[in-house]
């Protein structure tokens, strides 16, 4: 029996969990069902990721504790991952004490070892929140190009990269003031003391290949120190006797495994911490993650462990982002859909099954496309495997409810069970893609078994009944086959099928057992058909939610600001307004810009036979396809600008916070391209 520890990403403690997560859980899940199936022990352990700025700001926007913010989100996402059956040993936070004793003692152990290093360095400081700034919480004018509104590390415009302090007139987003550049101690690990540690192990297994020959670039380069101290105003652990300092959340985040590891132990006698976490252990250790956090789990981490004392993982699998109808995953079109959203409409299996039947072991991105999702489940599940089970069960229910003592076509039977150990291979390899085709092969032969015999048929001649009863018993034990190797993608749908077949369990060599002579009980319909108008509503109701959303951060806004009775913004004179030519345009093309992270290109039909070509920063918020034919409102009279990307005519008008939040405004029906807007 192979002892194995499993652990998915720490989802953050500010935010709902959204179909783009649950590709994560659910393929580890899946491994781990897998595993348990074939009679390991494997123990899957999570926990929220409770600490950093956004979280404490999070908690002062709704006035709350961050200890009340972060409880009330863990029990959101422990519901939403309970009912997408994901089955952990145990769901901790990171801010608990386990994490504390754990965090403090492998920083001890760097600094025991001459691994932690101290010097100041400058940073800007919001001087009327008297807090440091981290990049995304300064704005300013591009260093290079001059936009205005750029965030603290690159430019959306022109795709610069510089440091916060480059910033042309920056200004804190917390609070609008101008930040001062300030001196602070911070904490460094001193990374490049593992660089030849981590050339070695990265090379050793534990990464996809394609991951390690990407950090196998930067390893052949220096490697930097890396800062893991902030400065109060913080919400995390203060780091040991560093008053007012505290461990950046990235440090304490995958020591948060260990932690959560750690509390799951003092409650079980069969696991001990210290088989899975000391050097030299024979017990295996699994991080699944997202691609963008492989720097985190794949360098700094085994590195700090290394240093500590502590064992390595056995391996890190990353796998890709989560695109929805093949764009990323947006609020106003209504694809950035939430867990609990789903479940609003749909069982969590389909979801399961969609992912499964396209996962792969590499890091390519993956498609939830909603159309293809309702034709695979009601194809796959509904029309081949459940199919099976719904022919046949009512035959051996009229004969008596129990099971022939002989199969025909043992053949047919002796080639499922032994795909068994191909099926496993693929799972072991995270193929899962691979496994559910083996699996789909077996049910179309199955299903053209029966639809050759016809058991309704011979059902209906004299004399037949033995035969007719031998044929769906064939077919009983293929359905059984497949639900065996379908149960740690569709657990309930297993539990269901277990009672229906009246049998203990189906694990993975429960299978080698033929069912004959065996009584089953009243089969009941398993799984309903994906309806689209169902896909339908739940897109809606994110799109709802999205302007909900947005309409109370326009109103929190309003009311800060109004509140003061003064004006929202800067005045200026009527004249300066009247300068401004807006008129209607119609969007007649728009394309993807090759290269560019935040643009479309639109062709804006402004009138009398004219166009004008646009470049638009909102490519996060729209599917070109989904423009094409809308009106909306442009400024007419800007000085055409040269971007990295081409020449823009003009601009489009558009509200909401940014990103894919953002829409477009449009006239209503009536309004012609070039007509003036006043
Ligand atoms: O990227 C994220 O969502 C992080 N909260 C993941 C942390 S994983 C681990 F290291 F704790
Ligand atoms: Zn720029």
């Amino acid at each position: 029996m192979r002892r194995i520890l499993v652990t998915s990403a720490l989802p953050y403690a500010n935010g709902p969990i959204h179909l783009g997560h649950m590709l994560e859980y659910i393929q580890t899940d899946i491994w781990v069902r897998f595993q348990q199936s074939r009679g390991h022990q494997c123990t899957y352990v999570c926990a929220d990721d409770a600490h950093g700025t956004a979280i404490m700001l999070r908690a002062q926007k709704d006035g709350i504790s961050a200890e009340q913010q972060i409880a009330r989100v863990q029990a959101e996402h422990e519901q939403d991952f309970a009912k997408f059956l994901i089955q952990f040993d145990n769901f901790s936070s990171t801010h608990s004490d386990e994490n504390r004793a754990l965090s403090a003692n492998i920083y001890n152990k760097l600094k025991e070892n001459g691994h932690i290093n101290v010097r100041g360095i400058k940073q800007l400081f919001d001087p009327e929140k008297e807090m440091f700034l981290a990049d995304r919480y300064v704005k300013g004018d591009c260093p290079k190009c001059k936009t205005a509104d750029q965030y603290g590390d690159n430019c959306e415009s022109c795709g610069a990269t510089y440091n916060a302090s480059e910033l042309i007139n920056p200004l804190s987003v917390m609070s609008g003031a101008t930040p001062i550049e300030k001196e602070s101690e911070h904490y460094f690990f001193k990374l490049p003391e593992f660089q030849a540690f981590l050339q070695d192990w990265t090379r050793s297994g534990t990464l996809q290949k394609e991951v390690a020959n990407k950090l196998a670039e930067w390893l052949d380069n220096d490697l930097k120190e890396w800062d893991i101290s902030r400065d109060a105003p913080y919400f995390g652990f203060e780091i040991p006797d560093a008053p007012g300092k505290y461990f950046y959340v990235w440090l304490d985040a995958p020591i948060g495994y260990m932690a959560s590891f750690k509390q799951l132990c003092e409650r079980r006698d069969d696991l001990e911490f210290d088989d899975y976490w000391q050097a030299g252990s024979d017990t295996e250790v699994y991080h699944f993650i997202g691609k963008d956090i492989i720097n985190f789990h794949a360098l700094f981490w085994p590195a700090m462990l290394h240093s500590a004392g502590y064992r390595t993982p056995s391996a890190v699998w990353a796998h890709g982002y989560v695109t929805v109808n093949g764009a990323k995953m947006s609020k106003s079109r209504g694809t950035f859909i939430k867990a609990s959203t789903y479940l609003d409409h749909f069982q969590p299996e389909y979801l399961r099954y969609y992912y499964a039947a396209k996962l792969n072991n590499r890091i390519d991105d993956f498609d939830l496309n909603l159309e293809d999702f309702a034709q695979r489940v009601n194809s796959d599940l509904v029309g081949k495997v459940i199919n099976i089970a719904s022919r046949c069960a009512g035959f051996v229910k009229k004969a008596g409810g129990t099971l022939a003592s002989t199969l025909p076509e043992q053949d047919l039977l002796d080639d499922a069970i032994a795909k068994g150990d191909v099926i496993a291979q693929y799972y072991e390899d995270r193929e899962y893609g691979k496994a559910i085709r083996e699996i789909i092969a077996l049910a179309d032969a199955a299903n053209e078994y029966i639809h050759e015999k016809e058991p309704w048929a011979l059902a209906k001649q004299e004399g037949k009944a033995d035969e007719v009863l031998a044929i769906c018993s064939l077919g009983i034990n293929l359905f059984r086959q497949l639900v065996t190797y379908l149960a740690p993608v569709l657990p309930a749908m297993a539990d269901n099928v277990t009672a229906f077949l009246n049998i203990d369990d189906l694990n993975w060599d429960s299978r080698q057992q033929v069912l004959l002579n065996h009584p089953i009980n009243k089969f009941k319909a398993l799984m309903s058909r994906v309806e689209k108008d169902k896909l339908d509503a739940m897109i809606e109701q994110e799109k709802a939610d999205a302007l909900k959303e947005a309409s109370a951060n326009q109103e929190a806004t309003a009311t800060v600001n109004t509140g003061l009775s003064e004006p929202i913004c800067d005045e200026i004179e009527f004249d300066d307004f009247a300068k401004v030519d807006l008129r209607i345009a119609k969007i007649v093309d728009a394309q993807l810009v090759k290269g560019a992270g935040k643009l479309l290109q639109l062709t804006l039909d402004v009138g009398e036979g004219k166009t004008r070509n646009v470049l638009s920063g909102i490519k996060a918020a729209y599917a070109p396809q989904d423009l094409i034919g809308k009106h909306t409102v442009m400024v007419a009279n800007l000085k055409p600008r040269k971007m990295k990307f081409g020449m823009s005519e003009g601009m489009v008008l558009a509200a909401g916070p940014g990103g894919d939040e953002l829409w477009l405004l449009e006239p209503h029906a009536g309004a012609k391209p070039g007509m003036r807007v006043m």
